[in-house]
């Protein structure tokens, strides 16, 4: 087994503020590391260097053995469709479009086969309890169904890497545990890494390692 993610002394700097110092940090194949530390630590910053979103200032940053720092806009755009799945804490559904048909997105930007695209979507959609919901706008679902419908556009295209960023953040004690068996069943049936920041301790308990942030830097994990 290799390391999907490897960053070694990663710098961002924004007007003043040092949002990452010097991270180094390596993650396995399939790990599911947990990031947690206090608000402005830097834990979004990490996320969007990692999902080719922002750049380093100085250092280095591989996935899948890509250098991101040093890609072009073509090669993260390109890494960014094939490689990469982000959930955000604010589900970013397109709502105009049926549930199955936001889940067939990262498929069309991958090239997959049209006749292949339904078939997938509702076996990811099936995957996080939402077979049922297919045909539903996103305004008809619930937040916890949007954010588990976020998580299965997320993972359709079978990224090398899945990050999350607060996911279950907006939502309630029943929905969070829902949306935490997902992540604990894609954790253990599929072969993403996964990186998920959250300020949840019973989320944090699910990863099988945990990061810890303070000022920019990488206090212990
Ligand atoms: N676009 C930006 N412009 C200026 N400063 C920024 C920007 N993005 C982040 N920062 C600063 O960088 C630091 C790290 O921010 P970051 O968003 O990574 O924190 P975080 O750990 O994700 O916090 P939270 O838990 O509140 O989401 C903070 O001090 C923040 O104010
Ligand atoms: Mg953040």
């Amino acid at each position: 087994m290799g390391n999907m993610v490897k960053l070694a002394a990663v710098t961002r700097r924004y007007s003043g503020v040092l949002a990452l110092d010097g991270v180094s940090v390596e993650i396995a194949d399939r790990e599911f590391v947990a990031v947690t530390g206090p608000s402005g630590c830097g834990k979004s910053t990490l996320l969007n260097i990692l999902g080719g979103l922002d750049r380093p200032d100085s250092g280095e940053v591989f996935v899948d053995g890509i250098a991101l720092h040093a890609a072009g806009d073509d090669a993260l755009t390109d890494y960014r469709r094939r490689r990469l799945g982000i959930v955000f804490q604010f589900f970013n559904l397109l709502p105009a479009m049926s549930v199955v048909e936001n889940v067939e997105l990262p498929l069309l930007f991958a090239g997959v086969p049209r006749r292949q695209m339904r078939a997938r979507a509702l076996a990811a959609l099936d995957l996080v309890g939402l077979a049922a919901r297919a045909d539903h706008l996103p305004h008809q679902l619930s937040g916890g169904e949007m954010q588990r419908a976020a998580v299965a556009r997320a993972l359709v295209h079978e990224p090398a890497l899945l990050l999350a960023d607060e996911p279950t953040g907006n939502l309630d004690t029943a929905n969070a545990d829902r949306l935490m068996k997902v992540l604990a069943k894609i954790a253990s049936q599929s072969l993403t890494t996964m990186v998920v920041v959250t300020h949840s301790e019973a989320v944090a308990a699910l990863a099988s390692r945990r990061i810890h942030m303070l000022d920019g830097k990488i206090s212990h994990g």
